[in-house]
């Protein structure tokens, strides 16, 4: 997608150095900077500290830390210890102990010699499929919408979406974003309500900041303002992503999805939830047990970061000393709240018969 003008993916590989250029996220929306990873300890480090985020974009990022580690030792050793070292960098996110077991299970095939060759090779077909997979998913999601305007009669869609799914959580595109994306190019009239996203406002620092780039009129609400405004017939569809989507339909997401799903569904509006295939875990069948719930730093909820008057990068304490804070970052929506998964495959229902198809 483009920043000022020219085209960017999240991430890429820089040839001629062996280096993984990535955008700092944690710099946005003030400070457009790339940040330069040279080694796995690096890409461990970016991961955890969401200087990359977003379920398919961590596992690009664990794919080429895989390639990095594999520039200096081949062995079965090091591949094993790098996978194991990378895995636990975010739990939630399925899409990084998936991309981790492809690259173990293809270069435990190859001989230790044409490891390095083969492990960039594979970490940048992962980073060029995610790029299919959201823009068949922007495609299949159009549909979605073509319907809402011809129900509407061309008039304005407004569209709820949470957490920040649009082309920085992925390689490029998005997922949850990427159906509103092609909508615009083609001149389908849309706003989208933006959830700030508390407490690391991934909605309110970088979804507004995407759909600015793309002049998408667009409007900052709190987090609690959702059921509000669909009590009010001011959303026409929610969409999200997914962080992990289990073998039933259950769609774990940033926490405060499943809020805005139950909303939805007390006031019948669709609630869409857009992946690719690879986001689906077909081992997680029990929501509650399954579904590895990351919980972060408290230190996000007691602080808020942001630039003050001189354009400084600023953290202020928000809270009292003494107060304990606990901070979920995701929750698990039921799949009964789910109107329909998009996936690259097509529109699902939220069932385990239909998963299953995506499979077969
Ligand atoms: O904690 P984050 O910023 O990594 O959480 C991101 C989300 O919850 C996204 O909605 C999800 O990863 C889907 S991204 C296409």
């Amino acid at each position: 997608m483009k920043v000022k003008g020219k085209n960017y993916k999240s991430i890429w590989l820089d040839k001629k150095k062996s280096i993984v250029v990535v955008i700092d996220q944690r710099q946005l929306p003030h400070h457009f900077k790339l940040l330069y990873l040279k080694n796995i300890k690096e890409i461990k480090k970016a991961i955890k500290d969401m200087v990359v985020r977003g379920a398919p974009l961590i596992g690009v990022t664990a794919a080429y830390g895989i390639y990095l580690s594999m520039k200096n030792n081949t062995s079965d050793k090091n591949l094993n210890s790098s996978v194991n070292f990378l895995k636990d960098a975010r739990p939630t996110a399925v899409n990084l102990s998936w991309a981790l077991e492809f690259m173990k299970k293809k270069l435990l095939d190859e001989k230790p010699s044409n490891r390095v060759h083969a492990s960039k090779k594979l970490a940048e077909k992962i980073s060029n499929n995610d790029i299919k997979c959201c823009k068949k998913i922007a495609e299949n999601g159009l549909k979605i919408i073509l319907g809402i305007r011809k129900r509407k009669k061309n008039k304005t869609i407004n569209i709820l979406t949470h957490c920040n799914a649009g082309w920085l959580a992925t390689v490029d595109w998005g997922t949850a974003l990427s159906p509103i994306f092609l909508a615009h190019r083609k001149k389908i009239k849309i706003h989208v309500w933006v959830d700030e996203t508390r407490p690391r406002n991934q909605g309110s620092s970088l979804t507004s900041w995407e759909l600015l780039q793309e002049k998408i009129p667009h409007t900052i609400i709190t987090d609690n303002a959702g059921g509000h405004i669909m009590q009010h017939g001011m959303v026409d569809m929610c969409i999200t992503g997914s962080d992990r989507t289990t073998a039933n339909g259950d769609v774990c997401n940033k926490i405060g999805t499943y809020l805005k799903a139950l909303s939805a569904y007390d006031n019948k509006i669709p609630f869409y939830v857009a992946l690719p295939s690879n986001t689906i875990d077909l081992n997680s069948k029990n929501y509650l047990k399954d579904v590895p719930i990351e919980e972060r730093n408290s230190d996000e909820l007691t602080h808020i970061k942001g630039i003050n008057s001189k354009g400084k990068n600023t953290k202020i304490r928000i809270t009292p000393k003494g107060s304990k804070a606990s901070n979920y970052s995701f929750d698990v929506t039921p799949a009964k709240y789910v109107t329909r998964l998009i996936t690259e495959k097509g529109i699902h229902k939220p069932s385990k018969i239909e998963i299953k198809k995506i499979f077969s």
